[in-house]
């Protein structure tokens, strides 16, 4: 979806050095590409791309092979070209050229690495008015600001909206409910006067919604109070548009919390009352065009297509009431981000994977209509959080869990867990518990793939053993410690040498976060990135065990291994920092 701009990365230059030779050899340098080795015993990386050239060629492949290699022999980014197999051309790359790219490494992580900037606006959090930020929120927002961060570190000009659900049946039923407790107050008087003060908090607002929503179940009466108060919400009832942006505020009040505790950052606040007023003229649009017809006294919009292998029921674009509709609005908010943003390049939604049909049916009226020409529409959704019982996680009450409980459950296990430490007071201990607790469940979250459900298990999550954000973040902490006894006794990195396999080994692997991250963008699959640090990390320990670094029986080996343990941390905190995790300063 997007193409390098610049890059310095090891894989563009072992990829540069094979286009070289492939034309040397006079072949079409298309497959000059190198991966990972699939036998690291035998090889740093492979090149596989002489076997699809056998037809094109008339060769086989394994002369092939040996063309590009004779070209490559000697190049003095590599020690070693072999032609294995079939045609595999495996290089081992020199010390030199290693030490080479880890130099760069160590003062960008990211090798120089940038795209094309193309502009995005990423669509997640979505919560509704008047209710609590609950796990499906999570998911939304852990994954929606590590996209965020992703597609911005690649150069992209991203702007994230949070798209309330702040329009619609819910909040005339709260209206209706709240004139029902408290007809004094003064936006129900005549002439109406915004409320100086609400007679309730954001905790009594969670628990209206629910009751004015169990009422208008059981009576009729009731349903219709509330839909006669969305109409006149939706008309624009002073009363009841103060008595509505008083409960916005509140509610975006407690929510805008929750996303300062996720570390979620949105450019925009808005909603789907925004695009209310570009509603009318878009019907009317449509209509026109003839791209909406009527149906049974609704307006509907047809997008199933006969390659179609699921049935494809038309978009509700009207009911015959006229009110709003959820994906009428979504269509309306494309328009108002073509407008606002006139280099748009691309939207994505973060929202669960269930609502993926509604997405597909927005995406394709807004294809037919010609409203986003040119603008990539891309469902990035998502699973479920499960209980241990696999099924949508639930409070031990049996409630949905609201967000707020499954960080506190994260938090108290990390607090359990650092209670026996004689060297933190209380107030410390309370702030690194929260580090942790929340670094676990995002890391948990983002380390599953996107559309796969995952099981919340507070207890194993911040375990700083095993595949968990607390086992990254103490990799850093470790290595910080290492560096900085170092500097006490008066000695500081130095110019890198590759010598010991697992420096090679740690080497080659942080040079991929750029590729990793390119990829993760590409995909919108933040937990290729989660793999990528666990990884890294694990790398660190094998490196760490088996290289002496304070204790090196050489200055020179002890200061490329203080650099290399630099470079490390570099790669791993940049990684983690694109994920949206914090490191703390110690552990
Ligand atoms: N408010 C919606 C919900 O809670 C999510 C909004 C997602 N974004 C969107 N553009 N529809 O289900």
């Amino acid at each position: 979806m997007t193409a390098p701009l610049a890059s310095t990365t090891l894989s563009a230059r072992i990829d540069a050095v094979l286009a070289e030779a492939f034309a040397t050899a006079g072949l079409p340098v298309e497959g000059a590409r190198a991966a990972r080795a699939s036998r690291p015993e035998l090889a740093d990386l492979q090149c596989n791309g002489a076997l699809p050239l056998a037809k094109s060629q008339g060769q086989n492949p394994r002369e092939i092979a040996t063309a590009i290699a004779a070209a490559l022999a000697g190049h003095p980014a590599l020690d070693s070209v072999e032609v294995a197999g079939p045609g595999f051309i495996n290089l081992r790359l020199s010390a030199r050229f290693l030490a080479d790219c880890a130099t760069a490494q160590g003062s960008d992580p990211m090798m120089g690495l940038r795209e094309v900037p193309r502009r995005m606006v990423i669509d997640f959090g979505g919560p509704n008015v008047a209710k609590p930020l609950h796990v499906g929120h999570l998911r939304s927002l852990v994954i929606g600001e590590s996209l965020r961060r992703i597609l911005a570190g690649l150069g992209h000009h991203v702007v994230s909206d949070v798209h309330l659900g702040d329009w619609g049946l819910q909040m005339g039923m709260l209206v209706a409910e709240i004139r029902r407790r408290w007809p004094e107050l003064s936006c129900f008087a005549t002439p109406p006067r915004p409320p100086a003060s609400l007679p309730f908090d954001m905790a009594d607002l969670t628990l209206l919604y629910p009751a004015a929503a169990a009422a208008c179940r059981e009576d009729p009466d009731r349903m219709a109070e509330a839909r006669a108060d969305t109409a006149a919400l939706q008309s624009g009832e002073p009363g009841h548009r103060m008595l509505w942006s008083a409960m916005r505020a509140l509610s975006l009040a407690a929510q805008t919390r929750d996303f300062a505790t996720i570390g979620a950052h949105f450019d925009l606040l808005l909603g789907e009352s925004d695009v209310q007023p570009l509603i009318p003229g878009m019907i009317e649009d449509l209509v026109e065009r003839g791209i909406a017809i009527p149906s049974d006294g609704a307006l509907i919009v047809e997008v199933a297509a006969e390659t179609d292998a699921r049935p494809m029921p038309p978009l509700l674009l009207a009911k015959s009431d006229g009110a709003a509709l959820y994906a009428t609005t979504d269509l309306a908010t494309i328009l108002e981000r073509v407008q606002r943003f006139p280099d748009l390049a691309a939207i994505v939604y973060v929202v669960d994977q269930r609502q993926s049909l509604h997405f597909e049916q927005v995406f394709r009226a807004a294809a037919r209509a010609g409203y986003a020409p040119g603008v990539t529409l891309t469902f990035a959704g998502f699973g479920t959080v499960n209980g241990p019982d696999g099924k949508p996680y639930k409070t031990r009450q049996g409630g949905v869990a609201q967000l707020a409980d499954l960080l506190d459950e994260a938090i108290g296990k990390a607090a359990e867990r650092l209670a026996p430490r004689a060297d933190l007071d209380d107030d410390a201990r309370a702030r690194l518990a929260r580090t942790i607790g929340i670094a676990a469940v995002k890391f948990a979250d983002l380390s599953s793939y996107r559309t796969s459900g995952y099981v919340f298990d507070p207890e194993r999550l911040v375990s700083f053993e095993g595949r968990t954000g607390p086992y990254v973040q103490y990799a850093c902490v470790r290595i910080a410690s290492i560096l900085e006894r170092a500097a006490a006794e008066g000695h500081a990195p130095g110019a890198i040498a590759v010598i010991e396999p697992a420096e090679r080994a740690l080497v080659l692997d942080a040079a991929r976060l750029p590729d990793i991250v390119a990829s993760a963008a590409a995909n919108l699959a933040p937990n290729e990135l989660a793999d990528f640090v666990f990884g890294l990390a694990q790398s660190f320990s094998r490196f760490y065990a088996d290289c002496p670094v304070l204790a090196a029986p050489d200055p020179d080996i002890r200061a490329s291994r203080l650099a290399l343990c630099a470079l490390t941390r570099a790669v791993l905190v940049h990684g983690l920092d694109l994920l949206g995790i914090a490191v703390p300063d110690r552990m």
